[in-house]
């Protein structure tokens, strides 16, 4: 088969150069970025393929069978994020999503797991190792997957009612599926459990209660995403969005909710817990969270880096430039420590924050400028 380099929709711009390391590069502390954020949180993408075609990230008209997806040869290798993910954990990292496309297309990811849950922070703790997939192949690997080492999973899923999720998905594939892949992962102790539910105004507003009725008291965490104007092919618009203040009041028509503190800080999701007859959170009924990334943007304590199928470091979900880490990873020369000092100045010079400059530009109805990469490409 041939491979072909240049995509119709160019999401790989010319990467940005790298800082130079120098060898005094001060290591003894942690990475702070411009705006004095950690890097705790790192986000792989191990494939820009995925089995779903879902609008608001891989529609159809542009991910054809023309669209060029990257080659073999230009994915990161197994040994390669295992090698880079130590380097990150080093400078701070604690969690460690594989994302893609759909992480399990690639072959072998259990691998690629197994790898990544021998990893330990420099105080010999185990890392928070996650995935978030569409479910399609979930029933099938939920147990190879913990086996391996994963230590839980976040599925996506936009609705109950099978035609609306198989409208969602574009490709006719069966909600059925899915809730037998949520079904293995408990079975196979792949908790806590997440179920991302991506809002969008008129296509799937009517499945937020059912949805909320559906896994209240299950112990799973269902959260609900603001469509978010990321990538350059889904034509956002803000007249789709329906904010998370209006998910919260639609719930509580129904079931009571009472606002619960952050589990952790710089965490993406709002967590609302289910009340009892006294108004009280009950945790077994659980939670139910809102991502707000539209309208209350979260960027001030943004812990994310983002790792592209072939090596680029994004520092921001709606950058449309990333660093080239694979020339280093590639390079015979370069030891750990230099890759090291490297992430350490890329994250120094960091000062991100698209979603609140968005929001401050006041409640328009465009996206922000730029080319932006896709989210099927760096990873949701
Ligand atoms: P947990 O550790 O399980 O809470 O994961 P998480 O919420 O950090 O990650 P997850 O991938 O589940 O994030 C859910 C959704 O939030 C993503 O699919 C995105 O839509 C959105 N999201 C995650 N990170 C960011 C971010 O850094 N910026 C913005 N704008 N949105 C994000
Ligand atoms: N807006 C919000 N979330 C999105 N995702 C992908 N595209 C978008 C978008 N435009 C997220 C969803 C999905 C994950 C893989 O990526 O949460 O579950
Ligand atoms: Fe695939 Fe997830 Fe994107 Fe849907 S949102 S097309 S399941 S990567
Ligand atoms: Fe972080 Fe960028 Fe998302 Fe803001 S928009 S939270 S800086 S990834």
């Amino acid at each position: 088969m041939s491979e072909r380099v240049i995509p119709l929709v160019d999401q790989r711009h010319p990467s940005l150069p790298l800082p130079a390391a120098e060898h005094s590069h001060d290591l003894s502390s942690l990475s702070l970025d411009g705006l004095r954020r950690p890097l705790t949180d790192l986000r792989i993408s191990v494939t820009d393929r995925c089995n779903f075609r879902c609008s608001y990230c891989m529609p159809k008209e542009v991910f054809d069978k023309d669209y060029a997806y990257l080659p073999h040869s230009q994915l990161l290798s197994f040994e390669e994020i295992t090698r880079i993910a130590s380097v990150f954990v080093g400078r701070g990292v604690r969690k460690i999503r594989l994302t893609g496309g759909e992480p399990l297309l690639r072959k072998n990811i259990e691998i690629l797991i197994e790898q990544l849950a021998a990893l330990r922070t420099p105080d010999g703790q185990p890392l928070d190792l996650t995935l978030t997939t569409n479910g399609s192949l979930l029933a099938r690997k939920a147990q190879s997957l913990k086996d391996a080492g994963l230590q839980r999973v976040t599925v996506s899923l936009d609705g109950l009612d099978d035609a609306v999720f198989r409208q969602m998905n574009d490709v006719d594939f069966p909600v059925a599926d899915v809730l037998a892949g949520i079904e293995a992962a408990r079975a196979a102790g792949l908790g806590p459990i997440k179920v991302n539910m991506v809002v969008k105004r008129g296509t799937n507003e009517h499945e937020i209660l059912p949805m909320a009725r559906h896994f209240r008291g299950t112990g799973i965490v269902l959260r609900f995403i603001e469509y978010m104007d990321v990538g350059a092919t889904n034509g956002w618009c803000m007249d789709e969005v329906l904010p998370s203040a209006e998910v919260i009041r639609l719930l509580q028509t129904e079931l009571p909710l009472v606002q619960l503190d952050p589990s952790v800080p710089g965490e993406t999701a709002e967590r609302w817990g289910y009340a009892n007859a006294q108004g009280e959170y009950d945790p077994t009924l659980g939670e139910v969270g809102v991502i707000s990334s539209v309208t209350q943007a979260f960027c001030g304590d943004c812990n994310r880096a983002r790792l592209s199928t072939e090596g680029r470091l994004y520092l921001c979900l709606f950058a449309s430039q990333g660093y080239d880490l694979r020339q280093l990873l590639r390079d015979p020369t370069q030891s750990d420590t230099t890759l090291a000092a490297t992430v350490d100045a890329i994250w120094r010079g960091r000062t991100d924050q698209y979603s609140r400059l968005r929001s401050l530009r006041g409640p328009d109805t465009t996206s922000g400028p730029g080319r932006r990469v896709e989210m099927s490409y760096i990873g949701g």
